[in-house]
């Protein structure tokens, strides 16, 4: 009739309880820890574009190569949107999300370096 002892079931149960919950613990730490180092990677990536001073030549051979099919030879739009004055709508964050994230199918994800990313930049900054 003591409160303080508790029976061998519930000690089980609570045992139980620490287990799960422990586990809980792991799986989210894990995600946690996955999420963190991506964002950091994303970032450094677009960090370390910005810090380049892409070439115009260079970006508009880039983009004759991967771009033009979907946004056509003069990036007036074709499947995908006109990208003349993009610049002034999305800011060179949100460029390069856009061509490095695959958020918007049918518009693939680009695996471009720094480098080749801030002509593709500077290409986009040159379109009227
Ligand atoms: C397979 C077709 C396809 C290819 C290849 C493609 N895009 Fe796109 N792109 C799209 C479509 C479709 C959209 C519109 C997505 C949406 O907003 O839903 C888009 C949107 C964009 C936007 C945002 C436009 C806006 O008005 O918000 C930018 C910037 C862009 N593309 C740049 C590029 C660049 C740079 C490349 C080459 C490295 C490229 N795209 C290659 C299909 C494509």
């Amino acid at each position: 009739m003591s409160t303080s002892s508790s029976s061998a079931a519930e000690i089980d149960l609570k045992k139980a309880f620490l287990k799960k919950f422990f586990i809980f613990f792991i799986v989210f730490l894990i995600s946690f820890s996955i999420f963190f180092l991506n964002h950091k990677e994303k970032n450094n990536y677009i960090i370390e574009t910005l810090e380049h001073n892409g070439s115009v030549e260079e970006g508009d051979a880039l983009f004759k190569v991967n771009c033009v099919g979907c946004h056509g030879i003069t990036a007036r739009g074709l499947v995908g949107p006109d990208l003349h004055s993009i610049t002034q709508r999305l800011n060179d964050k949100e460029i390069i999300k856009q061509v490095t994230g695959g958020l918007t199918p049918p518009m693939p994800s680009f695996e471009i370096d720094p480098v080749n990313m801030s002509n593709l930049l500077k290409y986009l900054h040159s379109l009227e």
